[in-house]
This record gives C-alpha cells, sequence and structure tokens, in this order.
C-alpha cells in the first residue's frame, strides 16, 4: 500500500505541489488529490499569464486550479504577484513605447517610476481582491535579491527604474487588498547561502522597520543530490524566524546531477543515484519534521518525473527531481520520506 504524503506530515506541516492547468484533467490529478494539500499555478499565475497586456487580465486558467482546488478540498497558493521574468514587456514601456530604463532626464525618470508603480498597484490590487476569498498565501515577489549585483539588490528592470520601492509598493497593494488573512511572503532561490541570506534578511528587516507587511520569507528549495547541506537549509529559515517571520519551503524539487553537469542518465537514473536522492530526502523530511515550529508548509514543484522544468535545465538533459517516477511510481525518495514522517 502506498501511504498518502499529506496524511503523514498533517501533524507537522502542509504538503503542495506546483501544476499546470492541463495536469488537471490528467491522471496528475489523482497522485495530487491523494498527497497534496496545497496547489500552486507552476504557470498560469506569473504577471504575463495574468495581464499579458495592459488591463486585459486573464482568468481563465487560474480559475480553473482554484477550482479544482476547492472541489478537492485543496487551498491554493499564488506564484507571483512580481517577477523579473515572465513579465508582459508593457510594464516598463512608457507612454511612447520606449523602454524606460534607458530613460536619463531625471524628470521623465520620476513620471516613469510613478506610472510603473501604478502599474503594479493596480496588478496586485486587481488579482488579489479577486481571489482574496480563495487564496490567502501569496508571494508578493519573487526574486529580488541577487549578491553579484550592486547592492546585491537584482538589477531587474524594476529595481532599475524604481529601486527598492516597487518591493514596498507591491506588499502594501497586497495587504490593502487582501485583508489581514491573507499572509505575504517574499521569495528566492538559494537562500541557503549565507551571502545571499544576509542580504535577503537586511532587506527584510529594513521594510518592516519602513512598515511595510511582509510575513514570511518562501525558501525555493531547488536543490541537488550534492548540496546544499541540510543544515544550511534549516539555519536560514532559523534567522528570518527570530525575525517573527514564517517561512515555506515554495518550489522543492531535487536534481539528480550537480548544476552545471553536462552528463545525462536518460529515462533510468543508475541505482545508486536513486539511493543518494532517497538518502538526502529522508534527512531532509527528518530536519523539517524537527523544525516544524518555523516551518508552515512544504511545496514541490511538481508531483512525479514525467512533468517537470528540470528536463533541459539547464543543461540538455532527462532529470528525476520528484518523489515519483515517470510512470507515477513511487521512487526510493518516497520511501525515504515515509520513514522520515
Ligand atoms: C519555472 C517553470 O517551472 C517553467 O515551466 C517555466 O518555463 C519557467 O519557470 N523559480 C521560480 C519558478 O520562481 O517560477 C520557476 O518556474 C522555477 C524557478
Amino acid at each position: 500500500d502506498i501511504p498518502s504524503l499529506l496524511m503523514l506530515f498533517e501533524e507537522d506541516f502542509p504538503i503542495g505541489a506546483a501544476v499546470e492547468p492541463n495536469q488537471i484533467n490528467s491522471p496528475s490529478a489523482e497522485l495530487l488529490k491523494k498527497h497534496v494539500r496545497w496547489l500552486v499555478a507552476e504557470n498560469a499565475m506569473k504577471p504575463e499569464a495574468m495581464q499579458p497586456t495592459e488591463g486585459h487580465f486573464q482568468w481563465t486558467n487560474a480559475d480553473r486550479i482554484v477550482e479544482f482546488a476547492k472541489e478537492n478540498n485543496m487551498r491554493v497558493r499564488f506564484h507571483t504577484l512580481v517577477w523579473h521574468n515572465q513579465t508582459g514587456a508593457w510594464f516598463f514601456r512608457d507612454a511612447e513605447g520606449k523602454p524606460m530604463v534607458n530613460e536619463t532626464d531625471p524628470k521623465r525618470r520620476e513620471a516613469n517610476k510613478k506610472l510603473l508603480l501604478e502599474r503594479l498597484d493596480t496588478h496586485v490590487r486587481t488579482i488579489v481582491g479577486r481571489y482574496k476569498d480563495e487564496i490567502t498565501s501569496w508571494d508578493v515577489v519573487n526574486e529580488v535579491i541577487e549578491p553579484g549585483d550592486p547592492d546585491g539588490m537584482r538589477a531587474s528592470e524594476w529595481y532599475k527604474i524604481a529601486g527598492t520601492d516597487y518591493i514596498a509598493t507591491a506588499f502594501r497593494a497586497a495587504r490593502e487588498a487582501g485583508g489581514p488573512e491573507a499572509k505575504l511572503y517574499i521569495n528566492d532561490y538559494g537562500t541557503d547561502n549565507p551571502v545571499k541570506r544576509d542580504r535577503l534578511f537586511l532587506l527584510v528587516k529594513e521594510l518592516l522597520e519602513q512598515g511595510v507587511p511582509i510575513d514570511g520569507v518562501g525558501h525555493q528549495t531547488h536543490i541537488d543530490i550534492y548540496g546544499p547541506s541540510v543544515d544550511s537549509i534549516i539555519a536560514s529559515m532559523r534567522k528570518f524566524a527570530d525575525l517573527g517571520l514564517d517561512n515555506l519551503v515554495t518550489e522543492l524539487d531535487m536534481s539528480i546531477y550537480a548544476w552545471n553537469d553536462r552528463s545525462d542518465y536518460g529515462q533510468v537514473p543508475p541505482q545508486e543515484i536513486l539511493s543518494l536522492q532517497a538518502d538526502r530526502y529522508g534527512e531532509l523530511f527528518k530536519a523539517f519534521r524537527r523544525n516544524k515550529d518555523i516551518l508552515g508548509g512544504v511545496i514541490f514543484w511538481g508531483i512525479a518525473d514525467d512533468h517537470t522544468w528540470l528536463h533541459g535545465f539547464p543543461v540538455a538533459r532527462t532529470n528525476a527531481p520528484m518523489l515519483f517516477d515517470q510512470q507515477h511510481q513511487p521512487k526510493p525518495a518516497f520511501w525515504a520520506v515515509v520513514e522520515a514522517a
């Protein structure tokens, strides 16, 4: 018998998974219904999907996920109101259609910033207002830290045009539209890296001091079988918990390759690789359980190896990062997670 993950961890934290709308009417739906309590849209709620051109909001795909969740007693968390990727270029063009980042005149730069923040405010209020009764957990901004960029802030169009004000604007609009029930997160990858973690910490601390409503940190947790250490993942959560914030694991998966390794195991990874993956998944979930007081949920970025963004990213190769294989059968990693419960 295959136990249900959501039942196994019921006392600890909710288990979730990212989905595409077309997975709702596919065999993946059965896996999701059995193992998952939270759904996240893998792409359907990103800025370009929600508002591809100015003023034209698209609800169909997002609604499908919300409806499927409702029918199956699941909750939805929103990913993501703001990002530098998958965002319509129209956001960053001035009234004449020119890229705002190229503007050098100080007066016009000021006007552009105002326009951008107004667009952002509308985007956030419209979406949060529509879903506030159904969705109470929100990725407000995604991937705003980049240690390699000046000041450690990602040099996105958002940042180049509006500085950190876009972050404050997004959180304030989300709170006003979503009310006190809405849990608002700043989401990023590599938060275990001390340099990145500390820059994120500083940003969040400053924003909180300015009264910006942030409830928690989303740790994407796209890891691989070689690293980073489980201790470094937990240490980061601890640091944000000490600031009074919630932590979520928002996009968990575990590549079977080192980041830029060009080898390819094909459809059937070697046993020793699968058992390495199992050991690490087991270790990770044991640590999650021990630290459940600072962990509000664990969401996988997918559910089975037949559908994962890691096929072909960052290099061409077949990956196997999930707990279920391409045929939706439990892998050694699944049983190690069961063991950890
Ligand atoms: C990825 C999706 O999984 C892909 O389908 C898409 O082509 C690109 O985006 N960090 C994030 C997610 O915050 O939104 C990304 O999702 C994976 C990395």
